[in-house]
């Protein structure tokens, strides 16, 4: 992994675990207290043990082992910074040989065990040669299994399992590593196990689809895949009841447009448990929930659906919570409920079930998940059940937990990472190294459906707060087609085409062009490989020709990621309405056949990075004037996204390989497909799932889940220092404390080295004030707190200046001189003239400014503007 931390960023790096750890801590806390059976075991660690920060107590594992031979231990050589903990992860027991650790056990009471591995580089153990299996007591619950890859399909640094055992008639439970004898060279480890007794929580299930039958539970071995708080937010396990544990928010799993509404319990209704055991889930789970919305013809025309991956040809306990905290009478609210297109239950009637308002309950249903192509899914959907004539036309669910069940084997196949995903992240890594034990250079990546209880990880804190949403965004969404998911082609290429065709239509007059998929394979030849220019986060780019002659770039989204349709979405709408000098401009987009393309202006030049390092292209050196200017664009593009909208537009992925530049090298931002809006300037951070991309994410952005525009200037600041030193901002070839840019710089400029960095090329070149300004801006943004970080006009103010004193040295103020052909337009100001300038900077110059869609200008002359961009 890369390393983000060393001593210089030892208080971020604390502050990192804090957050990670304590997620994570809080679950062994509960149980592991009061439990007396319960074990916290960090595997490798030295005699003595190790506390982490939130002060438990991980014990070394050694005196558990049962096989002394086979297995070593070692130390991480990376501490990735979204793992942000050293115990139990930077240290592991590496396996090459059969390995089992014994523990004593009651043979009567069910336990939580809970694994967690961290594919980093051991030693000379490279996580990618790793396939092992696990077995407790003859139990699989793992096979073949690959941390690395699995970590890298769910864009994760670290995953954690957790299963729960049936009692196991036995006083002793034997845990079995064993390497794959498959391939050579294969080994098993692990970083920490958790052990810990638990109340029975599971008795007998429904059997979807076979009539009456009940499947017991009880007998049964389990590991959990999802836990949702439906409607509410990220419950953290000390909020939960007891058993520590974590539930998420459900909006990622939530099938089409149709996101039905969130509700939440007033103050004053009381949530009663009535005889049900407290720890079933906590209160917070039964006080929020979803339901489909006010109006009955809507309700009555579509199912409130959630779409979950699974492992195929197994069997799912799905438990669902209910909690009615707003209607008290029975046949107020009836509705069916469908698991797999099969009806699991008819006439659910919550009110019926439990007795009034305020009162909970839960239902289980088993249900059987085949094996086929597209089967890999669960589908849990919702519908009201007109026949018993109730008083209203809708359907609520307050939780969702989903268990895999199996009495011998828990073990699936290693997810599997999208080509893109992988070839994304070669690209990325293409930079930094031949050495590919880590290929995971992106974390915002099209990670597939998130499977797998891996979620826990705490990147994925996703804290989805309804009431920071901002209501014109919630609204555009909804002439989003319902693209769903790739996997199912049957209702969707009718239904979704006819939902969204009228809708299209407004939005072709509007705001950009459709172009039929027929036009986009003219251009891209049929998507020959040939074209292809790039590939991210979101699929292909490829390069194209339409009108007879224009140059497009064009998108295409990869059909297996349902990330990248969001993404796809999200671009649009922000796209088609934000039009500036120093934005990338968005023409047009295609939507058929399950095919998604974005067409772009085609940026001849590239990327910012591509000019910046060596060895890529035939190498243009950029001077110290023309890298000045391209960050000014780019810091242009930024701070236009973040005040001149009607909404504070976050990029969230700043980076040099996001800067493109046009024939004549002006600096453009793209890439749109992270950002979030914004609820205003005056609301401060929008909380959601860390993306971004490794070496320019703010910590503080880790610590807090928080989204600031001040993220954003974080990035910035490396980019700063990578235009300045053109080195990749992530090394690991590289001595430690070299590996991240952002770190050595900071550090060569404590102590003053900084010149000893600075790219070879420039040397000699740069006005020496013109560095420090620069040098002291760049290392302002790098700042830990968004709030000593400048805002994006501070740094524009700064980075002009810089440019100033850049040419009042060069003394070329009035001409625009350069070594080859490509014209420079030029700011020629004096100090007074400057100071003016800088007074006015707000939006960059009306020129650079067209408008978004919101401002009064009509939506014809941007349409005119988008659909004839030959005369751009
Ligand atoms: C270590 O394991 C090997 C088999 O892998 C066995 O032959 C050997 O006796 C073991 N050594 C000890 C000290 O247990
Ligand atoms: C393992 O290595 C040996 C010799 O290096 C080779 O003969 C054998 O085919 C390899 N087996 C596998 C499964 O790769
Ligand atoms: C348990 O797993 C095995 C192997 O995957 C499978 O054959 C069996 O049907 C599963 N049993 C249940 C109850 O799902
Ligand atoms: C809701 O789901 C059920 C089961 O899959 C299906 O039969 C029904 O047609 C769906 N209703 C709508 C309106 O999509
Ligand atoms: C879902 O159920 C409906 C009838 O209820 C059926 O027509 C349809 O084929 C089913 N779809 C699948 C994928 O099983
Ligand atoms: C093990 O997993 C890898 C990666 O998913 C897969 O390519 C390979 O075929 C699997 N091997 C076996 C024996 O299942
Ligand atoms: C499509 O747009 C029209 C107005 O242009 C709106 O009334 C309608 O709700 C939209 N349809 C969908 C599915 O969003
Ligand atoms: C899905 O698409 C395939 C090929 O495009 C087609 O053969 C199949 O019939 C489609 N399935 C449905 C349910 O329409
Ligand atoms: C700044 O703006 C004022 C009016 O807003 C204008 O008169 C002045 O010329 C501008 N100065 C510069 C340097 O652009």
């Amino acid at each position: 992994m890369y390393l983000f931390s060393s001593k210089m960023h030892k208080h971020t790096s604390l502050l990192l675990y804090f957050v990670g750890i304590s997620i994570l801590l809080h679950v062994i806390h509960g149980a592991s207290i009061e439990e007396p059976g319960s074990l916290i075991l960090g595997c490798g660690l030295d005699e003595g043990g190790a506390k982490d920060e939130d002060g438990r107590q991980w014990s070394p594992d050694n005196k558990f082992l049962a096989t002394q031979n086979g297995s070593t231990t070692y130390k991480a050589a990376y501490q990735d910074p979204s793992l942000s903990s050293v115990v139990p992860y930077m240290s592991a027991r590496i396996f090459t040989s059969e390995t089992t650790y014994k523990f004593n056990v009651q043979p009567d009471k069910r336990y939580w065990l809970r694994l967690h591995f961290y594919p980093s580089l051991y030693g000379t153990f490279n996580p990618s040669d790793s396939y092992f299996s696990v077995a407790a007591n003859g139990i699989t619950l793992l096979s073949n299994f690959s941390a690395s890859i699995t970590c890298q399909a769910l864009s994760q640094a670290y995953i954690d399992r957790e299963y729960s055992l049936a009692p196991l008639n036995s006083d002793t439970l034997t845990l079995t590593f064993k390497p794959s004898d498959k391939q050579n060279g294969t080994f098993a480890f692990i970083n920490g196990i958790q052990l810990i007794q638990m109340p029975e929580l599971f008795d007998s299930a429904s059997l979807v689809g076979f009539g009456d039958q009940t499947m017991d539970i009880k007998t049964l071995n389990l590991q959990t895949m999802f836990r949702l708080n439906v409607g509410g937010q990220y419950v953290s396990p000390a909020q939960d009841s007891d058993l520590s544990r974590m539930w998420y928010d459900d909006t990622p799993y939530l099938y089409g447009s149709s996101y039905g509404v969130t509700n939440e319990a007033k103050k004053d209704v009381l949530i009663d448990y009535q005889t049900m055991p407290k720890y079933i889930a906590p209160p917070t789970v039964y006080s929020t929930s979803r339901s489909m919305g006010t109006d009955k013809d809507v309700n009555m025309g579509y199912n409130l659906t959630w779409v979950f991956q699974v492992d195929p040809n197994s069997m799912y306990l799905v438990r669902l919570h209910f909690c009615d905290f707003y209607y008290s009478k029975v046949n107020e609210i009836v509705f069916n409920i469908f698991l797999n297109n099969n009806t699991a239950q008819a006439q659910a009637d919550i009110i019926g079930w439990t007795g009034g308002k305020g009162m909970t309950t839960y239902q289980d249903y088993v249900v059987y998940v085949q094996d086929g192509e597209g089967d890999e899914q669960l589908w849990l959907a919702l519908h009201p059940a007109p026949d018993s004539k109730p008083q209203f036309y809708d359907a609520i669910l307050n939780g969702v937990e989903i268990f895999k069940l199996n009495d011998t084997d828990l073990s699936g196949p290693n997810p599997q990472p999208s080509d893109m995903l992988l070839e994304g992240e070669s690209q990325e890594t293409s930079f930094h190294t031949h050495k590919t034990y880590d290929k995971k250079a992106v974390i915002g990546g099209a990670a597939g459906g998130a499977a797998g209880f891996a979620f826990m990880a705490a990147i994925c804190i996703a804290v989805y707060n309804k009431k920071k949403r901002v209501p014109g965004a919630v609204t555009q969404t909804s002439w989003l087609p319902i693209y769903g998911n790739s996997h199912t082609n049957g209702s969707k290429s009718t239904s979704g085409k006819s939902t969204t065709s009228a809708n299209l239509t407004a939005m072709t007059q509007g705001l950009c062009r459709y172009f039929s998929l027929q036009e986009i394979k003219q251009a891209t030849n049929s998507f020959d490989e040939s074209n292809v220019i790039g590939v991210g986060g979101f699929g292909k780019v490829y390069k194209g020709v339409i009108d007879n002659g224009m140059l497009v770039a064009i998108k295409r989204s990869n059909p297996q990621s349902e990330q990248g349709v969001n993404e796809f979405q999200t671009e649009i709408e922000m796209l088609s309405k934000l039009r500036h000098k120093h934005l990338v401009s968005l023409i047009g987009f295609c939507e058929e056949d399950n095919e998604m393309c974005l067409v772009y202006d085609y940026m001849a030049l590239g990327t910012f990075r591509e000019h910046l390092y060596k060895g890529i292209k035939p190498l243009n050196i950029l001077t110290w004037k023309q890298r000045l200017e391209i960050c000014i664009g780019a810091a242009r593009g930024l701070h236009y996204l973040h005040t001149g909208a009607k909404y504070t537009i976050i990029h969230r992925d700043v980076k040099t390989t996001n800067i493109l530049l046009d024939e004549n090298w002006n600096a453009k931002v793209s890439d749109f497909g992270l950002s979030k809006t914004g609820p205003d300037l005056n609301a401060g951070h929008v909380s959601t799932v860390v993306k971004g991309s490794f070496g320019y994410l703010d910590p503080e952005y880790f610590r807090r889940q928080q989204l600031t525009e001040k993220s954003d200037v974080y990035s910035f600041g490396v980019v700063l220092f990578e235009a300045l030193c053109a080195r990749p901002v992530l090394n690991p070839n590289l001595p430690k404390e070299q590996v991240s840019l952002a770190e050595w710089a900071l550090l060569c400029n404590q102590k003053g080295t900084l010149e000893d960095i600075i790219d070879p090329n420039l040397k000699g070149t740069i006005n020496p004030e013109s560095l420090q300004k620069f040098v002291d801006t760049a290392e302002k943004c790098l700042s830990d707190h968004g709030a000593d970080r400048p805002s994006m006009n501070d740094l524009l103010w700064n980075l002009e200046f810089a440019l100033n004193l850049q040419e009042n040295k060069d003394g070329s103020t009035h001409s625009a001189t350069r070594t080859n052909d490509n014209e420079f337009e030029e700011i020629h100001l004096g100090d007074n003239e400057m100071a003016n300038h800088y007074k006015n900077l707000s939006l960059g110059g009306q020129d650079e400014l067209s408008q978004d869609a919101t401002s009064s200008q009509g939506p014809t002359e941007i349409f005119s503007q988008l659909v004839s961009p030959k005369g751009r």
